[in-house]
């Protein structure tokens, strides 16, 4: 799926993200700024990013672990959500999403 990354610093990026992976999975394998400490586990919230409006009804609600290890990013917002918890579907061509900041 196509997916339109905005850096930290405004830089707008077009990535291809594989169905099935992870959407921080994607946004490292284009080298794209994003720590992602703990490589997926749910444990270090450096893969924050905030989604666009338009796809927020077609993630899923986070987990209780992730709302709580978001309680621990900066800059927390009603559409911030951790990357590796979002998994890549047909239904989200075309996702945008921002990377938060102090993710980098
Ligand atoms: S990569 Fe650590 S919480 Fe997502």
């Amino acid at each position: 799926v196509k997916i339109k990354v905005t850096d930290q610093k405004g830089g707008v990026h077009e990535i291809e993200g594989t169905l099935g992976w992870s959407l921080m999975e994607a946004v490292r394998q284009a080298n794209l700024p994003m720590n992602a400490e703990c490589g997926g586990c749910l444990a270090c919230a450096t893969c924050h990013v905030y989604v666009d409006e338009a796809f927020r009804g077609a993630i899923p609600e986070a987990s209780e672990l992730e709302i709580a290890m978001l309680d621990m990013a900066f800059d927390i917002q009603d559409n911030s959500r951790l990357s590796c918890q979002i998994t890549l579907k047909p239904e989200l061509e075309g996702l945008a999403v921002t990377l938060a900041p102090g993710t980098d």
